[in-house]
Parts: C-alpha cells; sequence; structure tokens
C-alpha cells in the first residue's frame, strides 16, 4: 500500500522519483507527489490521481535538484485529495516525509504537536512525523546529544528519537533543507530496499522502482534507520547503533518489469504462465530421480526434522492466495493424509485457534508483505515462543518475494520463482503458488508413505505435461474468449461453479471478475448451488461452470443442468468433445483432457482471460483497479 522511493546523486532527482513511481503505482494510486531541495527550499509537487496527473504537472519544470523524494498513495487516512498527498511537510516547509504504512497513534501525537504550534495541512497520519521531527530537531540543536547517531547528522538523529515514538508499521523517507546531503530512511515492518550505485543511492518501497539503475540492494530490517550521502549509506538500529551490512545482487533485469508488446501487463502475466510452471519444475523436481536413489523427488531443501511429525497444517492467507491455500488445503489432505484448514489471515489472528501441538502453519502470500498474513504469523510465533516441544513454532512460507518480511518471518520458505508481478490483478503467481502445494503435498507424501511411488511418478509425469496444456490453452482459446467477451461488456452479474480442488478455481474466476471488470460475481461449490444461490438465477446471469472428469463430473454436470433449466446462459470449461457439451452447455471453452488433480492449473486459464477481456472491452484499467492496491501493508 504506497510506494515511496528516494533518490541522492549527481542527477537530477525528479525524472528518476518519477520512473520509480511509475513502477510503484501498482502499490496504489490515489494521489502522487514528489519533493527536491531546490535553491536551499523544500520544492513539492503533488497530485490527486494518477501518475500522469503529477507529471503533466513536473512537464516544462526545469529541476536539477539531485537529491528528492516521492510517492504514490493508496489512501487509508484522509481522502484522495492533493491536500493529503505525500511528500508532507513540517510547518516552516523545511522537512518533507513520505510514508508507507500506518502511525497508529497519530492521534495523540497531532494533539501534542498542535500544542506546540505545529500547523497540520492535511488529515493524514503522515504529517505528524515531519512536524515530529521539526520538534526533536529544535530540542537537538538547543541540546545536542553524546551518541553516534547525533555524531554523524542531527538530521539522522532527530528522525531516529522521531520514529521511537510512532506505534504501527511504516517506511520512511526524510529530507530536510537545512541538510541538502541526506536522505534518512526508516522501516518498521514496511518493506524498503536501498539501491546503490556509484556515487549515487537510492530507495524504494520494493526493487522494480529501482532495478533500472542498480542492482546491488540492501533491504532494510525491521527497527532500522539509514543515512544515504553521496558518499555512501550508514546503517543504525532505533537504539542508534551502527549496524554492519552488506549488498547483494538481484538476479533482474529491467526488461522484466516491462510490458514487452503486451497491451496490459496482466495479459503478459497470464502469458508468461507456461514458463512459470516450466520454471517450478526445474527448481523443484530432482532430475532424472528414481526410487532408487531413496531420496524425495522434490527438492524444496526442507529437512525431515523439521516436518516429521507434524499431523496437522494451517494455512493462512487473503485473497488469491486464499484459493490457492484451498487447493493447497485438498492437496494436502487428499495425498498427504494431513488435516489442513485454511483460515483468512484477518480472522486467524483475533480469532485463534487452540494451538495444536505437532502443528504447522503456512503463510501463502506472493508480496510476501501483506499485513494481515504476516500479523497471524507472528501471532502464532509470539505465542508459541517459549515453547520447545510438540507446540514449538513451525512456520513455512510460500511467496514470490523470498527476500520480503514474511522471508525473514518465518523458519522455511518456498519461493514460487514467477517473477515479479505487477498487474494488481494475481495470475502467474496463483498458478506458481498452486505448483509450490503440488510439490509440498508430493514432498510429504513421500515421506510420510501415503502415496505409492507408482501414484507419484504418475503425478509428476502430469506436472511434466501442465506447460505444453497451458499453452495449447493460451494458443487455441485467447481469440475466442476475447470474442466471447463481447456478449458480456453490460451482464451485472456471474456465477462461478465447481466442485472438489476446481471449487477453488471457482471462487479465483469471481475474484479476478470483480476485481478488475467490477462485475459482481459469486464462487460456488457447484452442488451447494440448489441451497440457495440458484435464486438468482435467470437468463441474464451467466454461469461458468468447471467439469473435469472425475469422481464428481457427473454430479457437476447435474448442477449445471439445474441452472440451465432457470434460462442461465452456461458456459463450460471441460474438456469434454463438441457433441456431449452441447447438450450441456450453451457455450463451451475447451480445456485439454487433465487429471482432475492437476486441473486447477489449465481450468484457471480461461477463467482468466474472459475476466481480463471483459475488462478490456470494458476500457478498464486492467493492471490498475480502483480502490485496489498489489500489495496490502495494512490491516
Ligand atoms: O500478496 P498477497 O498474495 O498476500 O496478496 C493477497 C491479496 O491481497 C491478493 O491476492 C489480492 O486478492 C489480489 N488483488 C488478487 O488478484
Amino acid at each position: 500500500m504506497c510506494g515511496i522511493v528516494g533518490y541522492i546523486g549527481t542527477k537530477a532527482a525528479s525524472g528518476i522519483l518519477l520512473e520509480g513511481l511509475r513502477k510503484l503505482e501498482y502499490r496504489g494510486y490515489d494521489s502522487a507527489g514528489i519533493a527536491t531541495i531546490l535553491d536551499d527550499q523544500i520544492h513539492c509537487v503533488r497530485a490527486k490521481g494518477k501518475l500522469n496527473n503529477l507529471q503533466e504537472k513536473l512537464d516544462g519544470e526545469d529541476n536539477p535538484a539531485p537529491l528528492g523524494i516521492g510517492h504514490t498513495r493508496w489512501a487509508t487516512h484522509g481522502k484522495p485529495e492533493e491536500y493529503n498527498a505525500h511528500p508532507h511537510r513540517d510547518t516552516e516547509g523545511r522537512i518533507a516525509v513520505v510514508q508507507n504504512g500506518i502511525i497508529e497513534n497519530y492521534r495523540e501525537l497531532r494533539e501534542q504537536l498542535k500544542a506546540k504550534g505545529c500547523e497540520f495541512r492535511s488529515q493524514t497520519d503522515t504529517e505528524t512525523i515531519p512536524h515530529l521531527i521539526s520538534q526533536k530537531l529544535i530540542a537537538i540543536k538547543a541540546n545536542p546529544p553524546n551518541n553516534k547517531t547525533a555524531e554523524a547528522s542531527l538530521l539522522l538523529e532527530a528522525v531516529r528519537q522521531a520514529v521511537n515514538e510512532l506505534q504501527g508499521a511504516f517506511a520512511i523517507a526524510v529530507i530536510s533543507a537545512d541538510f541538502p546531503d541526506e536522505l534518512i530512511v526508516a522501516r518498521q515492518q514496511a518493506p524498503l530496499v536501498i539501491g546503490f550505485g556509484q556515487g549515487e543511492y537510492y530507495c524504494a518501497s520494493d526493487t522494480p522502482a529501482i532495478v533500472a539503475y542498480t542492482r546491488a540492494v540492501l533491504p532494510l530490517e525491521n527497527g532500522e534507520i539509514a543515512r544515504m550521502t553521496r558518499m555512501g549509506v550508514e546503517v543504525y538500529n532505533f537504539e542508534g547503533i551502527r549496524q554492519r551490512k552488506t549488498p547483494r545482487t538481484l538476479n533482474w533485469n529491467p526488461v522484466m518489469v516491462e510490458k514487452q508488446g503486451f497491451r496490459h501487463y496482466m495479459l503478459k502475466e497470464i502469458y508468461e504462465q507456461p514458463g512459470v510452471v516450466r520454471t517450478c519444475l526445474e527448481t523443484y523436481l530432482v532430475p532424472d530421480w528414481t526410487p532408487e536413489l531413496g531420496i524425495s523427488p522434490i527438492r524444496l531443501g526442507i529437512p525431515d526434522e523439521f516436518y516429521a511429525d507434524i499431523n496437522q497444517i494451517q494455512i493462512v492467507s487473503c485473497g488469491t492466495s486464499w484459493h490457492a491455500s484451498l487447493v493447497g488445503k485438498y492437496l494436502l489432505e487428499q495425498l498427504a493424509q494431513l488435516p489442513t484448514a485454511v483460515q483468512y489471515a484477518s480472522e486467524f489472528r483475533y480469532s485463534p485457534p487452540p494451538m495444536i501441538p505437532n502443528n504447522l502453519l503456512i503463510g501463502v502470500t506472493q508480496s510476501g508483505e501483506t499485513a494481515d498474513t504476516l500479523a497471524a504469523l507472528e501471532m502464532d510465533k509470539k505465542r508459541r515462543k517459549d515453547e520447545t516441544g510438540p507446540l514449538r513454532s513451525r512456520l513455512l512460507g510460500i511467496t514470490n518475494r523470498a527476500e520480503s518480511t514474511l522471508g525473514e518471518l518465518v523458519d522455511r520458505v518456498i519461493d514460487t520463482q514467477a517473477g515479479i508481478e505487477i498487474g494488481v490483478a494475481a495470475t502467474k503467481t496463483f498458478v506458481a503458488q498452486l505448483m509450490a502445494f503440488y510439490f509440498l503435498s508430493l514432498d510429504l507424501s513421500y515421506r510420510r508413505k501415503t502415496m505409492t511411488i507408482e501414484a507419484i511418478e504418475k503425478m509428476i509425469d502430469g506436472l511434466r505435461q501442465l506447460p505444453a496444456q497451458v499453452e495449447s490453452v493460451l494458443e487455441s482459446q485467447e481469440r475466442y474468449i476475447e470474442e466471447l467477451a463481447h456478449d458480456f461488456v453490460d451482464t451485472q452479474d456471474f456465477i462461478f461453479l465447481g466442485r472438489g480442488i476446481n471449487f477453488p478455481i471457482a471462487l479465483e474466476g469471481a475474484l479476478k471478475l470483480k476485481e478488475i471488470s467490477y462485475i459482481h460475481a459469486e464462487g460456488y461449490p457447484a452442488g451447494e448451488m440448489k441451497h440457495g444461490p440458484i435464486a438468482l438465477l435467470d437468463s441474464k446471469v451467466p454461469v461458468v461452470t468447471i467439469a473435469m472428469p472425475g469422481p464428481v463430473f457427473e454430479k457437476v454436470l447435474s448442477n449445471a443442468q439445474e441452472a440451465r433449466a432457470r434460462d442461465a446462459r452456461l458456459i463450460g470449461i471441460t474438456p469434454m468433445d463438441e457433441v456431449e457439451a452441447a447438450e450441456t452447455f450453451d457455450t463451451l471453452i475447451p480445456v485439454p483432457h487433465v487429471d482432475e488433480i492437476l486441473s486447477p492449473i489449465v481450468t484457471v486459464i480461461p477463467m482468466q482471460l474472459l475476466s481480463y477481456h471483459i475488462a478490456a472491452r470494458r476500457g478498464l484499467d486492467v493492471d490498475q483497479p480502483r480502490n485496489l492496491a498489489k500489495s496490502v501493508t495494512v490491516e
């Protein structure tokens, strides 16, 4: 939620900041702004709405300032108006701050600061920060403390003292017209990465903003504050103790964060899915595995001791990751015979199940920064912290960003290897999460001996077919679905049905449609429809049904017929041949014959394409749907 960037070096900052913000716009697009230091003054330009509005304001400005900060906002406190846009300044306009997160104690701070004469001009929690830093600076100048941070810089010390008074989750970047050669950043539970160049340094909420300039990065840890100058970067903890840090090298390139000729990132990411599945297979399948090797065919790097004694699994996640978790539950229960509960992370934290012995808690989050998911995992870790036996904390993360906060929090990570996803609607990361669950379930099944070697081999063979099968759906169906989408431009309600392992795919189809086309949609287990939702059906409500051959195939077809009898237009996602399908469905979206248990990887593709093309036909901003943000770092 919200993206922040900063630059200190020798080049003009504003262009670099703007480009960085463009790569972070997925984090929020209610307003944007940048602040630089020009002629000894803070020069702040802000605009309501998307980044283009800010760009228009900046066009024609000749601003050579080599230091600045920028922000793109997803509104939490205060309406999405220009006066609430970041950067925010202190009363004298000498300090500018951008923030990602929420300052929970902002009300008390605001009252205290107002009492000291600070003038507030916005409704935001963030505005307390520049005022607080300004007050700290006044006190420090009057009575300089004798410590390392004050020795390094009074601005650093003022920010350090200020962040120690802030409660909540935040990442900030601060500049001051009185300290024109430094940029101060701090992190507490919200991501912030520093990029290292030659005599120039960058900071950002996420690496895509800086990967065009440098691949040497240092993610700040919680409770760390850094002073960036043209000479280098010094990192301290909030107590003021210097931390020794070494940047690491990203294996990304700037092209990965471009659209590469696709109209939208979402479509590009849908098309990347065969490659993502291939990468997962190459990464996690032991090459040339044979049963005689006596090792698991899956190489997740998780040692036996980690999960030898588990007898139950809990999964916490949100949104699309929650749907992947439901598929995971199916696999873990059916293959590894492990009872598995899936909870919304936002519910788990405040109504946690009792502490269960021999439990594995899995957090699934593509961004690794979703506040609800992190909070749920932290809560469980905390309540088990003194336990060493069966009640001990055991956390596994499934994420596309192993370097994220989740990566630091959990004991083990499965990196989903999908590459950066820019479209707000998750597509390729979902498929990669499903792959992670196939691997985890197979690894557990092998070690727990709940599947025969033959069954494991058959499943691995099936997994290896998936990239080509996904490719064939994309090649054969995209044009057709694009045409089909035309019929639904004015549709107001959709129903998605699936059963068993494809029920979560029905939920995912409905979520995709809601998110990017703003059409009301509901996903249901097909057998549940007759218990209520069937009342919604008439000729204006299309029903998309996933029907894959398997134990409940006939039942799904009967459920679909029940909908057809109520005049609903039935769209089937199925490998049935045309003649058979014509008896059941009004419209057929054929998919290859795939074992039902592997089919979610294939059946989700038409769902993604359908929602994409309906939204695109409606002329909507597919990559940045209204009110949403890619990374939801507030609870
Ligand atoms: O980064 P996460 O996977 O934790 O994100 C969870 C949800 O916010 C996310 O899946 C959201 O529902 C997406 N916009 C779905 O397309």
